[in-house]
């Protein structure tokens, strides 16, 4: 965690501030040489500015194909490719790439090349200066979770597979692009990992709002992070184009209701995220605090443990009554893992970390880590039991 902290635009920006670009694909077909049917056949399609389109499918049903039209990797066949109502054939391809980020599986960081000269990497080919560079990748690493100070002079060996996936994401990112696009972003991490990333991304889409495209072969990935999820049959056609909710309700056809698949009322909950929950406010100790005066604050309350936070109101321990009474000054670290989960996870994702969690719930916390409440066991059961009496009524 970092101690430079800068303040950000408030929590909760509206739409107004798109900075986005709409993307219009017009009858475009993609044939590989030597290949007798089209990967890509005749596909229209419209990508709003500002949302998170997520095309989901089967293996080799032309996503990736569609995808790199988008940066020129690609070539269409025919048809004609726009964004913001700019063919993207009249810029030349490198000059096109460098206003759109690209993020793919694992993060592709350069092996020789420090976490900073990664990310300063199209800056740099943009020429801007060196200490606008400096100042824009610290904020960047700060907005994807990384210690700027800890972790700008590494080299990407030195890093687990979710913070190069996060680099890779800042990489993206560098040159404020108006698109961003990803394959696969998070394919390659462990599940808990994903989670936070997805999350993450969630968090940083509210602030900036560009138009990003999202390749996944994950359905639920799909339904959590898409404000519209294309699903595509082979040849890139368009089996159904909309939002998670009316594709959860209303599958256009048999293929999406089976790539959607069974327990799509429980996918329902991939769709409620954890701040629409009522979230409980107990009394909280600060790190420092004398152990035998916050348990006894917190048991006059009626509570069964002790809720610790940090200075900055992050997540610093949280101790049963006994625990508490127990130590002189509440410490700075946990002795054991702290459950949390951001505010923007889904209930499902709130499920999992609460199975990992010895207090019966998890502290949610929001950006910066900041604390915002406790989400109980209890308070998800409510819900759940609540939408699937709307379900069936
Ligand atoms: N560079 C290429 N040369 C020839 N055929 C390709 C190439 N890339 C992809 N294809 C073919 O095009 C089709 C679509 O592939 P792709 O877009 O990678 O699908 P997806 O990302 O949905 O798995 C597949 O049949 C694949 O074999
Ligand atoms: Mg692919």
């Amino acid at each position: 965690m970092s101690e430079t902290t800068q303040p950000r635009p408030d929590e909760g920006t509206t739409g107004d501030d798109v900075s986005g670009a709409e993307i219009v694909f017009d009858d475009v077909v993609k044939t590989y040489p030597g290949m007798s049917e089209p990967a890509v056949n005749s596909l229209s399609l419209t990508v709003p500015a500002g949302e998170i389109v997520m095309f989901v499918g089967p293996s080799g049903c032309g996503k990736t194909t569609t995808l790199k039209m988008i940066n020129r990797l690609h070539e269409p066949t025919s048809g004609t490719i726009t964004i913001d109502g700019e063919d993207i054939r009249s810029k030349n391809a490198t000059e096109l790439r460098r206003t759109i980020g690209y993020v793919i599986q694992g993060g592709s960081l350069f092996p020789h090349m420090t976490v900073k000269e990664n990310v300063g990497l199209v800056p740099g080919l943009l020429k801007w200066d060196k200490a606008r560079i400096a100042a824009r990748t610290d904020d960047l690493l700060e907005l994807v979770g990384l210690d700027p100070a800890r972790y700008r002079d590494r080299y990407p060996r030195e890093l687990s597979g979710g913070q190069q996936q996060r680099v890779g994401v800042a990489r993206g990112l560098a040159a404020d692009p108006p698109v961003l696009l990803m394959d696969e972003p998070f394919g390659a991490v462990d599940p808990i990992t994903r989670q936070r990333l997805q999350d993450e991304l969630m968090s940083i889409q509210e602030e900036l709002q560009k138009t990003i495209v999202c390749v996944t072969h994950d359905i639920d990935e799909a339904i959590k992070l898409g404000d519209r999820i294309l699903v595509l049959q082979e040849g890139a056609h368009i089996a159904q184009y909309d939002t998670p909710t009316n594709i959860l309700a209303a599958p256009a056809n048999e293929f999406v209701e089976d790539f959607v698949g069974s327990g799509s009322s429980l996918k329902q909950l991939s769709l409620a995220r954890v701040d629409e929950l009522d979230l409980q406010q107990p009394v909280v100790a600060t790190v420092g605090d004398p152990g035998a005066e916050a348990a006894r604050a917190a048991e006059a309350a009626g509570q069964r443990d002790v809720i610790v936070l940090d200075s900055r109101r992050r997540p610093a321990g949280w101790y049963t009554l006994r625990e508490a009474s127990r130590m002189s000054a509440l410490p700075a670290g946990s002795s054991t893992e702290v459950s949390t989960v951001d505010r923007r996870a889904t209930i499902n994702d709130a499920l999992d970390s609460m199975l990992a969690s010895t207090h019966g719930g998890v502290l949610v916390t929001g950006r910066r880590d900041e604390y915002h409440g406790v989400l109980t066991f209890a308070a998800v059961t409510d819900h759940i039991r609540a939408t699937s009496e709307e379900a069936s009524s």
